[in-house]
């Protein structure tokens, strides 16, 4: 545990507004409130508060950029619920144990930045953290917490690209998850050829660690964690590992720490933090766990998310069972990424059942190359780091599983969490998924 207590997720869920604000919750706002919306974007920014939604941005200078853009038009905010990552649970653990503490961050964000509404976007399958959600929202009204009728939640579709940010915007519009050429800052919420209202969108995550650094001071949260990394982060582990689960620790904390002495990993052949990152192996096990370490090492961080795969798994299934999920995934707006994702998760098919070849191999190489020409958003990059890292890095296991199909006993699925149960943590995943087909229709269930 950290020094100081800047942790953000409970133990147990906290039962209602009553128990949050006797608890001490709500001071962040009181705080945020008396101080102008130009020093509230200084704090955060002086605390050194980087994005939890994958990039690692740094949430002052984001604040500032869309704030800075503001006075004579409207501006919005986003809070990003998504949570589409495979392997990644941990904004819905947030939300479920503590949506009071989200609302509060929204609400710091709102005054900081002079958004005139914020939405708050989950899935429309996430049940209960919707529930949690208008509790919250009702606690704040009750409480008279300053700005809360401006904020909205927006039930989205199970589309892993409703995360990215501007098709999160396209959906708050009312239309499909589309990522759009601008970023939201360029091109936010409701924007016209005239008005760009600059729109700021943060992960779950990042709004919740806001509420406690109003409260609690930029140096109290400068006080764990590394210099460039400050904080703790919501660590999601799942895969090959005996106590799969969500995990609250200080950024820097060695990954071994995690993934071995915490989730019980053993002979560890691969871990994948998401899609979107090349795979980490066991000789860097002893890496801190901080966004620039991570990038150093030739990988990221991610969402915090790690799927942990042992050495008797075929590392072509894996890959191709996550090149899968990517070329499903690709909404097709970009030729290369559509074609390019299906042909690469094709070959490696082709490979897991023994009908590969060494021109297969070579054709994926080729493909992740090409695959990102003329991209929208970050999808297809995530897709050649991930399988062109490991192509390199398990070159001979490749090189095996030509003409030899892979062992369908060892295969795994797509760690689409769909729960974890918080007494015996046991994880469900998305079981409709195999069904899933690349215009994101289902193919009819058996039977
Ligand atoms: C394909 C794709 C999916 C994403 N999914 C999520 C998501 O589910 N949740 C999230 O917070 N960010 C997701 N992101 C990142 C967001 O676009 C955005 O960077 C993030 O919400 C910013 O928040 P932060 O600055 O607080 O990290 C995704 C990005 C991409 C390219
Ligand atoms: S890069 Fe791929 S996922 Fe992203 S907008 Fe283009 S086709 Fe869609």
């Amino acid at each position: 545990m950290p020094e100081k207590d800047v942790t953000v997720l409970p133990e147990a869920p906290i039962p209602s507004m009553e128990d949050y604000i006797l608890a001490g919750g709500g001071r962040g706002l009181e705080r945020a409130l008396t101080m102008t919306p130009e020093q509230v974007v200084d704090e955060i920014a002086r605390s050194g508060l980087r994005g939890r939604g994958g990039a690692g941005f740094p949430t002052g200078r984001k604040w500032a950029s869309v704030r800075d853009a503001g006075p004579d038009q409207p501006v919005y905010l986003v809070c990003n619920g998504a949570e589409g990552e495979p392997g990644t649970f941990k904004d819905r653990t947030l939300l479920t144990r503590n949506p009071y503490q989200l609302v509060e961050g929204v609400l710091v964000a709102r005054h900081a930045i002079g958004a005139r509404r914020a939405y708050i976007g989950v899935k429309e399958r996430f049940t209960r953290e919707r529930e949690r959600l208008a509790d919250a929202l009702a606690g704040a009204a009750v409480a008279g917490w300053e700005g809360v009728d401006a904020v909205e939640v927006v039930a989205g579709p199970d589309e892993y690209l409703y995360g990215e940010e501007s098709a999160m915007i396209e959906v708050i519009e009312h239309k499909l998850p589309m990522p759009r050429i601008l970023p939201p800052y360029m091109q936010g919420l409701f924007a016209t050829m005239t008005s760009p209202n600059p729109t700021a969108v943060n992960n779950v995550e990042t709004l919740s660690h806001v509420a406690r650094i109003l409260a609690h001071g930029a140096d109290e949260f400068r006080s764990v964690g590394t210099e460039e990394a400050p904080g703790t982060m919501v660590f999601t582990v799942v895969g090959d590992c005996d106590n799969p689960g969500v995990y609250e620790l200080p950024l820097g904390t060695p990954m071994r720490t995690l993934v071995e002495d915490i989730a019980g990993a053993r002979d560890v052949k691969a871990i994948y933090s998401g899609t979107s990152n090349a795979v980490i192996l066991p000789s860097l096990l002893d890496l801190p766990m901080d966004f620039d370490s991570f990038r150093e090492a030739g990988t990221g961080l991610g969402s915090g998310g790690f799927m942990v795969y042992g050495a008797h798994r075929d590392i072509v299934q894996v890959v191709s069972m996550l090149a899968r999920f990517l070329a499903i995934e690709s909404c097709g707006q970009c030729l290369a990424c559509k074609l390019g994702t299906g042909v690469i998760f094709e070959r490696l098919d082709r490979l897991v059942a023994g009908e590969g070849t060494a021109t297969d191999v070579e054709e994926i190489r080729k493909r992740c190359v090409t695959v990102t020409d003329g991209n929208r958003c970050y999808l297809p990059v995530g897709a050649a780091l991930t399988v062109a890292s490991t192509l390199d890095a398990f070159g001979d296991d490749f090189a095996a599983r030509i003409g030899n199909p892979s062992d369908p006993a060892v295969a795994v699925g797509v760690p689409k969490i769909h729960d974890i149960d918080p007494d015996t943590g046991t994880v469900l995943y998305d079981e409709d998924y195999d069904r899933k087909r690349a215009d994101w229709s289902y193919a009819p269930a058996d039977g």
